[in-house]
């Protein structure tokens, strides 16, 4: 199967120029003006851009979580990735505490094959690091192209490891050539903060934003960069939201330290008055919590800084029903919310349509960065001459408006209901077959591929 997509305005992490694709089987084949070889399907790109598909290197599908499951599984969820350009996620296995890295592998391989449409691979949470974790550890990387080590820095008696565990977690992973990311927030201080607001019988969703304040953000963050930096390791926080946080890795690269950092969507585009809507704004309990608009303009110069690198989403959806669990207590409120599917077009249309960052920069954060970071480049996240057909045929100036009754998400509302955007992807392709055309999806679950990683750090 032969594909040539014509005249399209390519735009890559560092490119931008008219020309075309031709792909053969699942691969890249040719880049050029004006290619005529002969394809089994030619699509007419005039007026639309062309670029990498989509990786989300945050997402939690059928996660189990404050008792209950993050409600897209492997085939709603990368269905509605595929949908919004996204072609590969990144999902997060959850060691249980006192069982092995290999047990959890098992159930997520379970979740996962045979169901995804889209690619994906997973980060491997370490929650009880011991000799036996550091012996598996090594063979996720070595063995099963796992490289990515999450910790939790909060959630204690669930997810949570101590400073001690994650400086010998770190130890390993640098040795093996791995990397480490964190969910950066001191868990006991917010745990009291929690305790606080409930003894006091303020049981609202604006607790729990309170319960987060920006400076157990930056006081983990910056923790964890020290450790990172006394290690050795390469550390990426995730899903970081403010500007207390993002000064602390300003002042850590000051020693010439790298600490890469993701921020996800909604900590761009959206802001903690959500949270004075009574129960409504468990919508938008998710932890860390939103924050204020200082934080959001910190977050868009951190972008075209470099010091943010990536733009996420930590999709996990919850239904009205399950955040329902928290009615008359914020601790009880399933912290998440879905964005798997809008990430590329609210970024597009706040980002690049509003003049806040170029289309460079837009594939950098959303594709060619994670690929780079996360050791899948450049097979995934670039337009080059033999890497992976994963490309989004985008219209920049489709008006569309977000809805739940138009996503294709499993949850029964939006977090962005009636937001209008500009921008819409038109034809996605997942390793050179056309998976969405126009909203329609043309290929069957089972199709994604689990992604084996190559290690980082030149390690081999
Ligand atoms: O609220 C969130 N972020 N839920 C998912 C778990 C996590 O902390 O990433
Ligand atoms: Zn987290
Ligand atoms: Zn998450």
């Amino acid at each position: 199967m032969s594909l040539l997509i014509k005249n399209g305005r390519v735009v890559t992490a560092a490119d931008d120029f008219k020309g075309d694709i031709y792909i053969e089987g699942e691969k890249i084949v040719a880049i050029g003006k004006e290619l005529d070889q002969q394809a089994d399907e030619v699509i007419d790109a005039s007026g639309k851009l062309v670029f990498p598909g989509g990786i989300d290197p945050h997402v939690h599908l059928d996660m189990p979580f404050m008792g209950t499951f993050s409600s897209d599984n492997y085939e709603t969820g990368t269905r509605a990735a595929l949908h919004g350009g996204t072609t590969m996620v990144i999902d997060f296995i959850l060691q249980t505490q006192g069982d092995t890295l290999y047990n959890a592998l098992r159930t997520w391989q379970q979740k996962s094959e045979g169901n995804a449409l889209g690619d994906y691979s997973y980060h491997m949470a370490v929650t009880d690091f011991n000799e036996n974790t550091r012996k598996e550890v090594i063979d996720m990387i070595n063995k099963e192209g796992i490289i990515s080590f999450k910790t939790f820095m909060a959630y204690k008696g669930a997810l949570m490891i101590d400073d001690g565990q994650m400086v010998a977690l770190m130890q390993t992973v640098r040795e093996h050539g791995g990397l480490v990311t964190v969910h950066a927030t001191n868990g006991d201080m917010i745990d009291m903060l929690i305790a606080k607001h409930r003894s006091e019988g303020k049981m609202s969703p604006l607790y729990h934003y309170l319960s987060q304040p920006e400076i157990t953000e930056a006081e983990a963050s910056g923790r964890f960069a020290d450790m990172a930096d006394y290690t050795g390791c390469p550390g990426y926080i995730v899903h970081l939201t403010c500007e207390g946080a993002l000064n602390q890795v300003r002042n850590k690269t000051k020693r010439n330290q790298r600490v890469l950092v993701e921020t996800c969507i909604q900590y761009l585009t959206l802001d903690a008055s959500l949270y004075e809507k009574d129960f409504d704004g468990a919508k938008w309990v998710m932890s860390p919590p939103l924050r204020q608009p200082k934080d959001q303009e910190t977050l868009w110069a951190g972008l075209n800084q470099g010091l943010v690198n990536v733009v996420a989403t930590d999709h996990c959806p919850f239904r009205w029903e399950q955040k329902l669990m928290g009615k008359d207590d914020f601790s009880k409120i399933p912290n998440g919310h879905p964005a798997i599917e809008h990430r590329m077009e609210l970024l597009y249309s706040e980002g690049v349509a509003k003049g806040r960052i170029t289309a460079n920069k837009f594939v950098e954060v959303t594709s060619t960065n994670v690929a780079k970071i996360f050791g899948m480049y450049p097979r995934k996240g670039c337009i080059a001459v033999g890497s992976d057909a994963d490309i989004v045929i985008f219209d920049p100036d489709k008006k569309h408006t977000i809805s739940v009754d138009s996503h294709h998400m499993n949850v029964d509302y939006s977090a962005y209901e009636g937001w209008e955007l500009t921008g819409k992807s038109q034809t996605v392709i997942l390793r050179g077959k056309v998976a969405i055309d126009n909203g329609e999806v043309k290929v069957a679950k089972g199709y994604g591929q689990f992604i084996k990683r190559g290690k980082v750090n030149g390690k081999t």
